[in-house]
Formats: C-alpha cells, sequence, structure tokens
C-alpha cells in the first residue's frame, strides 16, 4: 500500500481520501440514526454512563479559555463541557471541528450561540483560523502511521503557546482494542504506553470509569509544541 515504505507504509493521497470517505459513510448514519444526544455522537448511554466516561474531558480543563473539539460530532461533549467547567467557575469558549457537515448543523442547532465556532474539515489536513488553549482528540482519527505526524501537528498549529492538547481513549485498557474502529487505526490498548511508542510527551491525565460496563476512559495531557 501507497508510498514512501522505507520504514513506515504511508498511504497514497487517493487512499487516505477513501478512508476518510468510509469512515464518514460508517459514522455519520450511525450517529444520525438516533435521537438520544449521546448515540448521535457516538455512546451507547444512557447519560450517567456518558457522564462518567465523558467527563475526564472536562476535567483536564484547569482554567478559563477557548476549547476546540476535534471530531465534535453533535456537539454534546462541548455543551456538556461548559455546564461541567462552569461548576467549577471555570469559563469555557466552545469551537468544534468535524469532518461530517450533517454533524456540524446538529452541533451548531445544539448552540445557537457558537454557530460561527463551528466548521467542517479533517483535522489532518485543516488550518485552523485561531489557536485554541485546549484542544481534545482521539487517535483513532487517523490511520496509525499517521498518528505522530497528526499529534505534532495539533500541538505545534492548533495549541496556543502553553495551550493543551487532550488526547482522548474511550476504551482504556479494553480486551477487545480493535473493536469498533475502522481498518487501519491503531488498536490501543493503553494510552500512556502508545504515546510513549510514539515519542509524545504527556504531562498529566484524568480518567474515568463505567462500572455498570466496566469502561474506563483515560484522557492524556500533552503540552504545545514549539513552532
Ligand atoms: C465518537 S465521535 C466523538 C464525539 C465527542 N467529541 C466525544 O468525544 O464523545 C467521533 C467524531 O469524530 C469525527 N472525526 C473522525 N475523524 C476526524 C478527523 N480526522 N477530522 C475531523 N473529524 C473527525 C467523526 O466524524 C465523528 O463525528
Amino acid at each position: 500500500m501507497g508510498t514512501k515504505c522505507n520504514e513506515i507504509c504511508m498511504m497514497t493521497p487517493n487512499e487516505l481520501e477513501d478512508w476518510y470517505t468510509r469512515l464518514n459513510a460508517w459514522l455519520e448514519p450511525a450517529y444520525l440514526a438516533h435521537d438520544e444526544p449521546w448515540k448521535q455522537s457516538g455512546m451507547s448511554g444512557p447519560a450517567d454512563r456518558w457522564t462518567a466516561l465523558r467527563k475526564p474531558v472536562a476535567d483536564c480543563i484547569d482554567r478559563a479559555g477557548s476549547f476546540l473539539d476535534i471530531g465534535c460530532a453533535n456537539g454534546y461533549l462541548l455543551e456538556c463541557c461548559l455546564a461541567w467547567t462552569a461548576e467549577r467557575g471555570i469559563k469555557v469558549v466552545p469551537y468544534g471541528l468535524d469532518l461530517s457537515a450533517r454533524m456540524i448543523e446538529l452541533a451548531q442547532k445544539r448552540l445557537p450561540e457558537y454557530t460561527e465556532h463551528f466548521f467542517v474539515g479533517n483535522a489532518l489536513h485543516w488550518t485552523p483560523p485561531q489557536r485554541f488553549d485546549f484542544v481534545r482528540t482521539e487517535l483513532v482519527y487517523v490511520p496509525a502511521e499517521y498518528e505522530r505526524e497528526y499529534v505534532e501537528r495539533l500541538r505545534t498549529h492548533y495549541l496556543t503557546p502553553g495551550g493543551w492538547l487532550l488526547i482522548a481513549l474511550y476504551g482504556e485498557g479494553a480486551s477487545d482494542p480493535e473493536r469498533g474502529i475502522l481498518a487501519g487505526c491503531h488498536p490501543t490498548r493503553h494510552l500512556l504506553e502508545r504515546l510513549a511508542e510514539l515519542g509524545i510527551p504527556v504531562i498529566g491525565s484524568r480518567d474515568g470509569y463505567d462500572a455498570v460496563k466496566g469502561r474506563r476512559t483515560r484522557v492524556a495531557i500533552v503540552p504545545a509544541g514549539e513552532v
């Protein structure tokens, strides 16, 4: 597959485009088939499981600032993060990016005060119109061989100096990390081990646990890189 196969075999531009077409064709109808806000964000719910597994993202935000959710889907995580950080007196200004124009429309309806803060694009290539104090992502938004380049791009081009990249793994420690991800993604079982393997510095992390299904979330805090 692809070019530049000396060490890591990258996809050709066409293969990469096809990969994202398949990703969107898989996720978009699955999310749009539901009315519950967590299901429109790819999580089976109900609300208390959503809170257990998503609040660790908000727990990483320790000061006021702008927050970009990459892969914001219907904007529900942003809406919840505004509420969860407000409980600690922290004011967050939300922004969202997603591959899917239909998901972005839902997010704009959910957060109508912020319609101008939502963008359709692929984070692997998108050029942000500004920098953000906090940016959330997952490694599975790119094929395995792009993970390092992707994270470095976010660190150097998306974050304000001193900003934090929040990398979430919603299946930390899972026995079957291949489940629920597109072929070509790296099946990460332990987030901090994977980031160490990629040479990405981590300055902290927050965890969540859902006792109903025994699932774990880990969110790693990665500092902005030097441009
Ligand atoms: C599971 S939802 C995440 C919802 C919410 N942000 C959360 O953390 O629970 C994943 C979303 O990421 C989007 N996505 C995947 N890869 C992306 C990329 N490279 N750039 C932008 N959005 C991407 C998908 O379209 C999908 O809506």
